[in-house]
């Protein structure tokens, strides 16, 4: 297994609110990210999930008292304070943000944050006008002021049956931020990297486009490794059904020429581009102004070639591009490479199983701009971003 998480201690605190059921979840996301992960509970959260529920996910020690003489710890606050490399509080109470704000330290959770030098990531909870009381935003200002990350709290309908802001953010979210905050100080902080994903919408009229089955999974999967790198990640994409990635600069486009002038836009501050969009080499000359009425028994569609966006993209930026092909793999991405005057492409083979368009896993073959090439194994979209990476950062250190 590999990933940000991977061998990571995380610290969950969990405080009480109704929010408890979803910090479960979260320690099971977590836990199959590959973390270990060492929950506290406060005496409220006790009231509302059981510690055997979060004994059972993370097979680890549950802490509810500091004064467990039958603990594993004999300073808990101190060792499992040490020993976090994140400290994750979720759900947090108003009374536990006040609580930290203050500086007090009167149970398991609270001392053991106070003891840490561990990066604090807040995730509140509560009712719309608990979250807007003044008392509730000193707090949480003063949490941030001392470097703490406050993540949310979302809008939606809440446990009172009023609609507002207050409900804990999703726990695949807090996964993303998570990964953020651990990896900030990674080997692309200071670092822009423009990414392109999704498969682009050429019109037809109003109700047709010409498109192709990009997902947009590997574009999605290269923006947060970069984030979980330290770097900004612009997330350049075509309409996909996935959730933008927390902490990623989403530029949302439809067709190859909004792609074309997003891309070309962003890249100017950029330290690198990926191309992993599947953008149409053409599109219908003429979009109908009205939906086309079936009159006849074939239809002739007029294309036009869009612009090549790699092509047009120059600059002093590391251009990375990919080459989905379905023969001649090597030879046709390296006449891409040629072509396009590229650093780096990523070919790929779209009729392998478990690979190209759609899936969670990828095999593709790097090739450098001097053609060597470098056939990978099947590995999850995230690590093939992963990969990639490490040839960008080489190139941008020449
Ligand atoms: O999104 P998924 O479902 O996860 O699928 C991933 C993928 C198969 C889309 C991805 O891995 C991939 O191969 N992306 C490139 C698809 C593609 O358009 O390849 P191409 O060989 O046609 O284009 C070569 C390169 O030129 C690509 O980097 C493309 O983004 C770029 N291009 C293409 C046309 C154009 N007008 N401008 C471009 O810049």
């Amino acid at each position: 297994m590999s990933g940000p998480l991977v061998d990571k201690h995380i610290l969950l605190g969990v405080t009480g609110s109704i929010a408890c059921y979803k910090a479960i979840d979260l320690a099971s996301k977590l836990v199959q990210a590959g973390a270990l992960v060492d929950t506290v509970m406060t005496y409220g959260a006790t009231q509302f999930v059981t510690p055997l529920a979060f004994r059972s996910i993370t097979h680890r020690e549950v802490v509810t008292d500091t004064f467990d003489p039958n603990s594993q710890y004999t300073h808990e606050h101190v060792a499992l304070a040490r020993q976090a490399d994140i400290v994750v509080i979720a759900p947090a109470t108003v009374h536990t943000i006040g609580k930290l704000a203050a500086g007090l330290a009167d149970d398991p959770l609270t001392t053991t944050i106070i003891a840490t030098t561990a990066p604090v990531l807040v995730a509140p909870a509560m009712d719309a006008n608990m979250y807007d009381n003044p008392a509730t935003q000193d707090n949480l200002a003063v949490l941030r002021r001392r470097g703490m990350t406050i993540v949310g709290p979302a809008s939606g309908r809440l446990a009172s049956g009023l609609t507002g802001k207050g409900r804990l953010v999703e726990p695949v979210e807090l996964l993303g931020h998570i990964s953020a905050l651990l990896g900030r100080d990674g080997d692309l902080a200071g670092k822009t990297i423009v990414v392109s994903a999704g498969g682009t919408m050429e019109p037809i009229d109003p109700v047709r486009v010409i498109t192709n089955h990009s997902s947009g999974k590997m574009g999605y999967a290269v923006a947060e490794a970069v984030r979980d790198r330290g770097g900004s990640a612009v997330l350049v994409t075509a309409p996909t059904g996935l959730p933008d990635p927390p902490l990623v600069r989403v530029v949302r486009v439809k067709t190859a020429q909004e792609m074309c002038d997003a891309v070309l836009g962003e890249v100017k501050q950029a330290d690198a581009l990926i191309m992993a969009a599947a953008v149409a080499d053409y599109r219908p000359e003429v979009e109908a102004g009205q939906k086309i009425k079936k009159s006849s028994d074939d239809m002739v569609i007029s294309l036009a070639k869009t612009t090549d966006i790699l092509e047009a993209a120059q600059g002093n930026f590391v251009k990375v591009g990919f080459a989905a092909e379905s023969q001649n793999l090597v030879e046709n991405a390296k006449d891409k490479v040629k072509r396009k005057n590229l650093d780096l492409i990523v070919a790929n083979d779209i009729t392998e199983p478990d690979s190209g368009f759609g899936t969670d896993t990828n095999r593709v073959t790097l090739i450098s701009r001097d053609l060597q090439v470098q056939e990978l194994p099947l590995l999850t979209k995230y690590e093939v971003g992963n990969e990639i990476l490490d040839r960008v950062r080489e190139l941008l250190k020449s």
